[in-house]
């Protein structure tokens, strides 16, 4: 279908519809009479809407050949009452003064882009000039895509609290909540709900415009969408219903946007809002420290909050387990005396007394608010895990500092505010409110603070020019966090943050030659990650060449190849049966998606996991899978990877944790339940939670992450729904009471484990290694071999498979830290992988089925497992199965 789109989209002009269309007749007049009042409440100053058009703009659309003598006036006005206090904020906002160019641009082009610093307003308010012009009035209404669930949420309540309009009316829709109704006329959402939407109605009918936000941040999702709406829009114009599209980014680089000619035939013009910024003086320091860089922050605070005048502080650092950090080292040495800060002693006491109340239990305390770090949102990722930080330095140099300045200062004291992505909002939002009188404000924010969040007086930026990214290996999809430099346009965001009321300074912790070398640029998502699951969602939208696919920035063709690679090899695509072009076939971009596929693609998990739930049917299993499925997909549901600062904490810790690995090993059982591995701790955990309720007691008892655990039962539910829609006779329901799989059934469900992990297969190494020189051989103690790496593989000491060391096993995913470690590991019979996962093998002679049976490899077929490399390939014992 992209095709033919392509062809309309050359022929269709894209003159602009004006404001008549969206809006019928009736709507027009009956509003006329608000006009006045309403236009004036939006722009109470005529004169300073014309001065309010900055030069930068006026550039911008000359430049962009916008129909600048022909102005639409918007036809109408949908009243809004907004409160005198909302009203004033409003004003102050640079881009209040640019409302009416904005929404000319929009009414004459199609496609529109809006540049401007993170503050300027454009997330609150360009959705509102849209509603006041009528946008949400006629055939659609206005939908703004964010990459982030928290943005989703925390906007759709600030638009509907600044327009006095209720939830029903501004909503939200995140992955499994929304408060949408037939009323709403601005939905906010995640990237990924809209691009669901699209699946299910191609021309987004629902909608008259839609809004892509933060664009800058270049996340897949949002990528994907602006392709897929390049081919939308004309298309919805030749319906004679068009479509708006605005792409707002708060960097001006947006030429991946408008230059690119596969994307936008005519290039969108270009918005910028002038954004007030006040100078930032920017400081490097002389040298770059090389290894703590947080105790470089916590010095440079300690120092700015001694020696300059007054203002706030954000400090950038990189997880959440630094933000805890730096904040506590920060607030012993500027505590906030008593009387302020009674109602957190109180919170501590009752805490401690609870600790102490349960001491008696079993299980040693885990505190969840200290432990909950790892994240549970797929978006959030790269603020996840943060056991690989050494925070060791910072413990020991912090404490002399502490002492120091408690020596010789009488500074004021420092009001201190975490802050990241999943701190629950209302604890986000206390940097919106007033910061106690006599206090200095000190944010300590990851990077949610460089474009998401604007937080008002800050004067001081300390940057230590660090962010945690989620690395992939674009083939092997290994994953690794690893702590990198920024790039060049992130610390000119970060600086910003320094002049949005009155000049600041930015301290960068690194010298002007370390930035010199800095990425001028961060990486779009989509070249930075294995791109499976989103061509098998392309390829149910029947766009066949993905390669062609009008990407903002492509993905390597390596990407696409190893995705279309791994979607055949689970039956999600075939070969086509005619090949029209021999370049294509080699170059492998004909894959068609199968029934199998497509039933795989209506489960929104990794298409490894949907073929486990495809197969589940059988046998009954389907509960299983479903509940194995759904932990698999939420991330770090054991809290074992926080690693305590706090020497005291370490001993609890420590225990706490071998408590949890002697009970993981107790549910984990004997026989093929055993086998089943960490996969079976999972179904247990899900089956105790359901069971004994998902309480903070369930998870202190155990060791699980609450908020992970919720997110796994709401996903439960959610596939529980789609196999019962998808499987025929399925059935199925969450039963509170599922009793633990037989050993049978626990021995199918590792042969449908590995069908969907046949290219996660490793193999012991020998026990006795030839003797090398250098004694590496000492290394393969207890490794493995994966034909995809050279490198071994060990298991993860948290598998309770670590100890079993079984010969054959498949794991879900592979982590680097000190070693690769493989995660989620199941054991399995070498002789099912001829015929559970075939396609990973070459057998001696070739077979008639592509899906072979254990009849079909018996006796006289040998097999070998395929492997990259040469050194890696294994022959399988003779097949002698029923
Ligand atoms: O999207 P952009 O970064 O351009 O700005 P925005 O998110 O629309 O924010 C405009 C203003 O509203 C900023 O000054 C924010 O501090 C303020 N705001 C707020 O006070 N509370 C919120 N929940 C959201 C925004
Ligand atoms: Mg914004």
């Amino acid at each position: 279908t992209i095709e033919v789109e392509k062809k309309e989209q050359t022929k269709g002009d894209f003159s602009a519809h004006k404001g008549q269309d969206i809006c019928n007749a009736s709507e027009t007049s009956t509003n006329e009479n608000n006009r006045t009042k309403s236009s004036k409440d939006a722009m109470p100053d005529k004169a300073n809407v014309s001065a309010g058009i900055s030069n930068t703009l006026k550039d911008g659309l000359e430049k962009k050949n916008v129909k600048k003598n022909e102005p639409t006036k918007p036809v109408v006005n949908i009243p809004v009452n907004r409160t005198k206090e909302v009203q004033e904020a409003r004003l102050k906002l640079p881009i209040i003064g640019e409302e009416q160019i904005i929404m000319e641009t929009i009414n004459e082009n199609p496609v529109v882009v809006i540049c401007g610093e993170t503050g300027s307003g454009k997330t609150t308010q360009v959705p509102q000039f849209l509603y006041e012009a009528g946008y949400a009035h006629g055939k659609g209404i206005i939908g703004v895509t964010e990459p982030r669930r928290v943005a989703a949420i925390s906007m759709s309540k600030r638009v509907a609290m600044e327009m006095n309009l209720s939830e029903r009316e501004v909503s939200y829709q995140i992955r499994y909540e929304g408060n949408v109704t037939d009323e709403t006329k601005i939905k906010f959402m995640t990237d990924g709900v809209l691009l669901k939407e699209i699946q299910k109605d191609f021309l987004l009918t629902h909608y008259s415009v839609i809004i892509i936000d933060e664009a800058h941040e270049r996340s897949m999702y949002t990528d994907i969408l602006i392709g897929l709406l390049s081919r939308i829009v004309p298309f919805r114009h030749k319906k004679g219903n068009p479509l708006k599209l605005v792409i707002m980014s708060a960097t001006l680089r947006v030429e991946d946007f408008t230059e690119n000619k596969r994307l936008f035939k005519e290039t969108p013009p270009v918005l910028k809002i002038d954004s007030r910024q006040f100078p930032v003086t920017i400081h490097f320091n002389r040298r770059t420290p090389q290894d703590s860089y947080l105790h470089e922050a916590y010095r440079k605070i300690c120092k700015i909050h001694r020696m300059l005048p007054e203002g706030g502080i954000l400090v950038f650092v990189t997880g959440q387990q630094e933000v805890h950090t730096l904040c506590s080292k920060l607030k012993n040495t500027f505590p906030i005396n008593k009387t302020e800060s009674s109602s957190q002693e109180k919170r501590k006491e009752s805490r401690r007394k609870l600790n102490k109340n349960k001491e008696r239990s079993v299980l040693p305390n885990i505190n969840l608010d200290n432990f909950s770090v790892a994240p549970v949102d797929e978006e959030e990722e790269e603020e996840a895990l943060d056991s690989d930080l050494d925070l060791g330095n910072l413990e020991e140099k912090g404490s002399d500092e502490v002492e120091s300045s408690h020596a010789g200062s009488c500074t004021e004291p420092l009001y201190m505010l975490p802050l990241y992505s999943l701190l629950p909002s209302h604890k986000q939002a206390r940097v919106f409110e007033a910061v106690p009188s006599g206090c200095r404000l000190c944010v300590v924010s990851t990077n949610v603070a460089e474009t998401s969040l604007t937080i008002p007086n800050i004067k001081y930026v300390v940057d230590t020019g660090k962010v945690k990214t989620k690395f992939y290996d674009k083939v092997t999809g290994v994953s690794t966090f690893k702590i990198t430099w920024i790039s060049q346009a992130a610390a000119n965001q970060r600086a910003g943050r320094a002049g949005r009321v009155g000049p600041g300074h930015c301290y960068r912790l690194y010298s002007s030659a370390v930035f010199n070398e800095f990425e001028k640029f961060s990486p779009a998502e989509i070249t930075r990650r294995p791109v499976d699951d989103l061509v098998l969602q392309m390829k149910d939208m029947n766009i066949d060449k993905v390669v062609n696919f009008p990407y903002p920035t492509a993905p390597d063709v390596e990407q696409i190849k190893a995705a279309e690679q791994l979607l055949v090899s689970l039956g999600a695509l075939s070969a086509p049966e005619k090949i029209q072009r021999f370049r294509d076939l080699k170059r492998g971009f004909l894959h068609k998606i199968t029934t199998l596929g497509r039933a795989m693609a209506c489960f929104p998990v990794s298409p490894r996991y949907a073929k486990m739930l495809a197969l589940g049917h059988q046998h009954d299993l389907l509960p299983y899978v479903v509940a194995i499925v759904s932990a698999l997909s939420v991330q770090e549901i054991f809290v074992e990877n926080f690693k305590p600062s706090e020497e005291h904490e370490k001993v609890e810790f420590t225990k706490k944790l071998e408590h949890m690995k002697a009970v993981k090993r107790l549910w984990a059982g004997t026989g093929h339940s055993l086998l089943l591995g960490d996969l079976m701790v999972l179904l247990k955990t899900v089956g105790a939670c359901e069971y004994e309720g998902c309480t903070p007691k369930f998870c202190q008892k155990y060791g699980v992450r609450m908020k992970a655990m919720k997110e796994v039962r709401k996903l439960r539910a959610q596939l529980t729904n789609a196999v019962n829609s998808v499987i025929p006779n399925a059935n199925i329901c969450i039963d509170p009471k599922m009793s633990p799989p037989t050993d049978l059934k626990a021995k199918l469900l590792r042969q449908i484990v590995l069908a969907g992990l046949g290219d996660h297969v490793a193999s012991r190494y020998p026990d006795v290694m030839p003797e090398t020189n250098d004694g590496s051989e000492k290394k393969m103690k207890n490794a493995y071999q994966c034909p995809d790496l050279e490198e071994p593989v060990f298991i993860h000491p948290t598998s309770v498979l670590c100890k079993e060391k079984p010969h054959f096993v498949v794991y879900q995913n592979i982590v680097e830290t000190s070693k690769l470690y493989m995660k989620g590991v199941v054991a399995i019979e070498p002789e099912w992988l001829p015929v559970f996962a075939p396609n990973h093998c070459i057998f001696s002679k070739p077979l008639d089925e592509p899906s072979p049976t254990f009849d079909d490899v018996k006796g006289e077929v040998m097999c070998h497992m395929k492997s990259t490399f040469g050194n890696c390939s294994w022959t399988l014992p003779a097949v002698e199965l029923e």
